[in-house]
């Protein structure tokens, strides 16, 4: 699935002098799938890198719960940076997206809801791997080089 498949989601906000409030519903409500798992990253290091992998059927949604941090999405053709430090923005990653998240602010927590049960068979690990069981341009959908 190409790039333009991935995109920033606006979750709702309960706004209240007590304290805010935003929620995620799964199904099509706010994301397009069940969730199946939640799991974040924390006490990430001053330079570390994370991800460096693609998945082959796993959809995510992506939020900066505290901090921020920057995810480079890449299609195998295009990339595009993302930076996220809202808890009420969301990045939507389809399947067949390479990414990388780093520039992790300190004290920053990652979280990210997913379509599905954790299964190594379901990862990329090599680049290399990756660009070739994308199908090649003009193999039933147009390629158009994003700015
Ligand atoms: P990985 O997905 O490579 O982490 P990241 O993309 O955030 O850098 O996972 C790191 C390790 O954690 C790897 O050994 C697999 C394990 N893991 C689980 O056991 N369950 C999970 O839900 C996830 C996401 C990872």
């Amino acid at each position: 699935m190409p790039l333009a498949d991935c995109k920033l989601v606006d979750l709702p906000r309960i706004h209240d002098p007590r304290g805010n409030l935003t929620f995620i519903e799964g199904g099509g409500r706010h994301i397009p799938f069940d969730i199946k798992r939640v799991y974040y990253l924390y006490d990430v290091p001053g330079g570390s890198e994370r991800g460096g992998h693609a998945h082959k059927a796993l959809s995510q949604l992506i939020i900066a719960m505290s901090g921020s941090f920057d995810v480079v999405l890449d299609d195998g053709y295009d990339k595009r940076r993302f930076h996220l430090n809202r808890s009420y923005t969301g990045l939507f990653v389809c399947p067949m997206i390479w990414r990388e998240l780093d520039n992790f602010s300190s004290g920053s927590v990652c979280m990210v809801l997913a379509s599905n049960l954790y299964d190594e068979d379901d990862y990329y690990r090599d680049y290399s791997d990756f660009k070739c069981a994308l199908p090649a341009p003009g193999a039933g959908q147009l390629h158009v080089p994003q700015r």
